[in-house]
C-alpha cells in the first residue's frame, strides 16, 4: 500500500536531526527528509530498519517540498546562526504561505524574534529541543515558541514524540510567541551549565579536599541520586566517576582534560540576565568557570607561582549533598525570576509552572525537584522560589551546610564559584538592610545623582554637594 504523502518534513540529518526523524516516524507520522549531502540521506534511510517505510528520502530541496502534501510542516535541524537564515532564504523559493518552518536548533532567541518579524513568505516557529541524542530519539522536552495557531497545528506531533513525566503528561508545551521557546531553552541551558558546575565543584571538594578517588566518589553520587537530588545529571555524573579507562585500566575521569567546551547558550543566558537586570549569579559563575577551565597554561603558571592548592579540608560528605541541594534551589530561583522578568520585557505569557512541568522529563536538567518547583510555582507563579514555603524549609535545612562547604573552600583553596555565588545571593536576598546606601552616597558625592532617605524627608543630596 502506498504511503500517504507526508505533511511533516525534516531538513538536516545530523545526530539530532536523524534521531528526531526516527522518533517522528516511529510515532506514526510519515516524514520526508532531506540533507545537503545526498549520501547522508541515503545512509540514514538504509539504516532506518522497519521505520524506513514511514520515511521518504529526497535528494533536493525542491524534491522534499514536492514529496510532501500541503500544508507542509518542515523541521529545520541545521546549525544555529547563518545556516538557518540561508535555509530560510532557499525555502522561500519553494514554500506556500500556509507551509510552516520549525527551527528546532539551539537558535539565539533574538534571531528567532528577528526571523518572526521579518515577514517570511511562510509560517515560522522556533522550538527548543532538549535531551541530547537519546532524548531526540526516544522523547525530548520541547519548548515551543511561535503563534498559538501554529502550536495547535503541531501539538499532536510534538506531544507524541516528547518524553512523558511520571504522571503521563507529555513534556512539550507552548511557551509563548516568537522567540519565547528558544529563550526558555537558553535558560534551560544556563541552568544546565550551573547544575553541571555545582556537581563538578562538590566532586572537586571530594577529590582534592577529602582525598577521595573517582571509584569512591561514584557510589556517593549514586546514593545522592536516590534522594532529593535525583536527577539525570547526578545520575550520569556517578556513571562518569565510576567509568574505567579501557587504555590504562584506571578511572577514566582522571584521564579527561580539565578544560570544558561550550557552544554559547549558557553565555547567552548570562548576557540576557544582565540586559534584563535580573541576576543569575550561579549561571554566570558556571560560564566563568568554563572559560577559566580552558586557560590551562595560565593555571599551571599560577600553581607554580603560588604553590599548590587546594589543600586537604575537613568536612562530612553529607554537607556536600546538602550544599548541592541548596545551590540547586538558589540557581532555579534565579532562573525562574529571570524568566518572569523576560515575560514582562518581551510581552510573552510565559507560564512558570508549565515550564517547570516541561522540564520534568526528557531534558538534560530533568530532576525530581522540578515536580516540587512546578507545584510551588502553581501556587504563586511569580514568587521567588526561595520564598515559597516548601523551598524555604529546604533552604533552612541545607544552607548551614552550604555555608560550611563554601567556608572550607575559601580556607583550603578549593574554588567553588557557583556554590559561593548562590550563597552570596541568598545572603543578599535575606538581608533587609543592605549596603547600597554607601553606593548611593558615593554616587551622589561624585556625580550628584541624589538618593532617597529612609525617613522620607526631601533632602536629595548630601552635605558634600554644597562644598
Ligand atoms: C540539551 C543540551 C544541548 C546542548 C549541549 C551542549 O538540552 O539537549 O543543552 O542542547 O547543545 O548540551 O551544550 P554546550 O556545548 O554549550 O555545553
Amino acid at each position: 500500500m502506498a504511503m500517504t504523502k507526508p505533511q511533516v518534513g525534516l531538513i538536516g540529518l545530523g545526530t539530532m536531526g536523524a534521531a528526531l526523524a526516527l522518533n517522528i516516524a516511529e510515532k506514526g507520522f510519515p516524514i520526508a527528509v532531506w540533507n545537503r549531502t545526498a549520501s547522508v540521506t541515503a545512509e540514514f534511510h538504509d539504516g532506518a530498519g522497519a521505520l524506513a517505510a514511514q520515511i521518504v528520502p529526497t535528494d533536493t530541496l525542491a524534491g522534499l517540498v514536492a514529496a510532501m502534501a500541503p500544508p507542509r510542516s518542515i523541521i529545520l535541524m541545521v546549525p544555529a546562526g547563518k545556516p538557518v537564515d540561508d535555509m530560510l532564504a532557499q525555502l522561500a523559493k519553494h514554500l506556500a504561505p500556509e507551509d510552516l518552518v520549525i527551527d528546532a536548533g539551539n537558535a539565539n532567541f533574538h534571531d528567532t524574534n528577528r526571523r518572526t518579524a521579518q515577514g517570511l513568505p511562510f509560517r515560522f516557529m522556533g522550538i527548543g529541543v532538549s535531551g541530547g541524542e537519546a532524548g531526540a530519539r526516544h522523547g525530548p522536552a520541547i519548548m515551543a515558541g511561535g503563534t498559538r495557531q501554529d502550536w495547535d497545528r503541531m501539538a499532536g506531533v510534538f506531544r507524541a514524540i516528547a518524553a512523558q513525566a511520571d504522571d503521563g503528561t507529555p513534556c512539550a508545551d507552548h511557551m509563548g510567541e516568537a522567540g519565547a521557546g528558544h529563550f526558555v531553552k537558553a535558560v534551560h541551558n544556563g541552568i544546565e551549565y550551573a547544575d553541571m558546575q555545582m556537581i563538578a565543584e562538590v566532586y572537586g571538594v571530594m577529590r582534592d579536599g577529602l582525598g577521595l578517588t573517582a571509584p569512591q566518589i561514584a557510589p556517593i553520587l549514586a546514593r545522592w541520586n536516590e534522594g532529593v537530588l535525583r536527577s539525570y545529571l547526578v545520575e550520569i555524573s556517578a556513571a562518569v566517576a565510576g567509568a574505567v579507562d579501557p587504555v590504562t585500566g584506571g578511572p577514566l575521569l582522571d584521564m579527561i582534560v580539565d578544560a570544558a567546551g561550550q557552544k554559547g547558550t549558557g553565555r547567552w543566558t548570562a548576557i540576557e540576565a544582565q540586559n534584563l537586570g535580573t541576576p543569575v549569579p550561579v549561571i554566570e559563575a558556571a560560564v566563568m568557570a568554563r572559560n577559566v577551565s580552558s586557560r590551562r597554561v595560565e593555571r599551571a603558571a599560577g600553581e607554580a607561582l603560588y604553590g599548590p592548592a587546594p589543600t586537604r579540608a575537613t568536612l562530612p560528605v553529607g554537607d556536600l549533598e546538602q550544599a548541592l541541594i541548596a545551590g540547586k534551589i538558589l540557581c532555579y530561583a534565579q532562573g525562574f525570576t529571570m524568566m518572569t522578568a523576560a515575560a514582562d520585557e518581551f510581552g510573552w505569557a510565559l507560564d512558570m509552572p508549565a515550564i517547570a512541568r516541561v522540564w520534568r522529563a526528557g531534558c538534560i536538567i530533568r530532576s525530581a525537584m522540578l515536580n516540587d518547583m512546578a507545584e510551588a510555582l502553581a501556587q504563586d507563579p511569580t514568587r521567588n522560589l526561595m520564598l515559597a514555603p516548601f523551598f524555604a524549609d529546604l533552604l533552612r535545612q541545607t544552607t548551614p551546610a552550604l555555608r560550611r562547604v563554601v567556608a572550607q573552600g575559601a580556607l583550603h583553596g578549593l574554588g567553588l564559584p557557583a556554590l559561593s555565588a548562590g550563597l552570596a545571593w541568598f545572603d543578599l536576598m535575606r538581608t533587609a538592610r543592605g549596603t547600597a546606601n554607601m553606593i548611593q552616597g558615593q554616587r551622589d558625592y561624585f556625580g550628584l545623582h541624589g538618593f532617597r532617605r529612609l525617613d522620607g524627608l526631601d533632602h536629595p543630596h548630601g552635605p558634600w554637594a554644597s562644598s
